[in-house]
């Protein structure tokens, strides 16, 4: 986006410092340090976090994680989506938090659980998991108002082997992403390690849906594709807080959207597994904020 956006005189300063704007980084005697945040703002409308909201953001990732580690427990086959819809919402709630999706854009539940050929933005109800499915629960609690995103794909019972491989290849996707994280790579640089992966293993990527700004809101600037060029996009600053969460498909690379409007699932009905972190792009390179191991 070559457009800058107008920051208002009044509000607070992208800097993070808590003055106003025309009395900080918007006045006579700003400091040049910090015009990385104006500047991100006005050229992408990317908020920048400081350490408080990085430590924010962080604990929102452990109970997201603790959140996760609750649904493995309980995920058996025979167990409806909905019982997994029951377990994080009152998880949740329990820990002073709100689950995110609830209500978001019209979704009705509190997780999304996409199984198989559900790509993601699965609603839970009475879909009953079998053995050998693989099961993906995205969770995003809000805490003291900070939004952590994360999630993973569960095997129930024993899984086939188009299913351990689907399910392994999604994971070392988010890896080759997460790797690419430091100051001066471009998110271009993410979507092409994870696209060559994928592609490596002939699978394909999901197009339609991409990572995302998140800590202040659900969903922020700027996106972060799964595929992509090298060297191409925004760069990489300490400070920006985002997701990488490829959807990737063991068949062909096309969608359908189902009447209920949000459930994604491939076109040739083939598997697609998905893995996603929050993290932060520290001086030092990348830290999860929401970590679990990777193969
Ligand atoms: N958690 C999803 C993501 O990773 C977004 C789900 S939107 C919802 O971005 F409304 F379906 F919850
Ligand atoms: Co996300
Ligand atoms: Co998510």
């Amino acid at each position: 986006m070559k457009q800058k956006r107008k920051i208002g005189r009044n509000v607070p300063c992208p800097c993070g410092s808590g003055k106003k704007y025309k009395r900080c980084c918007g006045g006579p005697q700003a400091d040049p340090s910090k015009m990385v945040a104006v500047d991100y703002m006005q050229r992408y409308g990317i908020r920048l976090k400081q350490a408080v909201d990085v430590e924010a953001i962080r604990k929102a990732g452990r109970l997201a994680l603790a959140t996760l580690d609750l649904v493995e427990q309980h995920l058996r086959p025979g167990m409806s989506t909905d019982e997994i819809n029951t377990l994080v919402h009152d998880y949740t709630l329990a820990q002073g938090a709100v689950p995110a999706p609830l209500n978001y854009r019209g979704f009705p539940k509190s997780v999304c659980v996409s199984i198989n050929e559900v790509i993601c933005h699965g609603i839970p109800g009475e879909r009953r998991i079998e053995a050998g499915d693989i099961v993906n629960v995205d969770v995003t609690p809000i805490l003291d108002g900070y939004y952590a995103d994360v999630n993973k794909t569960f095997f129930a019972g024993e899984p086939s082997a188009e299913a351990r491989k689907i399910v392994s290849v999604a994971a070392q996707c988010l890896r080759a992403g997460i790797e690419m994280v430091e100051p001066g790579n471009t998110l271009g640089d993410i979507g092409w390690a994870i696209q060559r992966h994928a592609e490596g293993q002939e699978c394909s990527v999901v197009r339609e849906f991409v990572g995302h700004g998140v800590g202040f809101a659900f969903h922020e600037p700027p996106q972060v594709p799964h595929f992509g060029q090298r060297h191409e996009g925004i760069k990489m600053v300490p400070g920006m807080v985002f997701t990488i969460e490829p959807m990737i498909n063991l068949g062909g690379v096309s969608l359908r959207i189902l009447d209920d409007k949000w459930t994604a699932v491939t076109a040739d009905r083939s598997l697609s597994a998905q893995f996603e972190q929050t993290v932060v792009v520290t001086e030092a390179g990348v830290e999860s904020l929401t970590p679990y191991p990777l193969p």
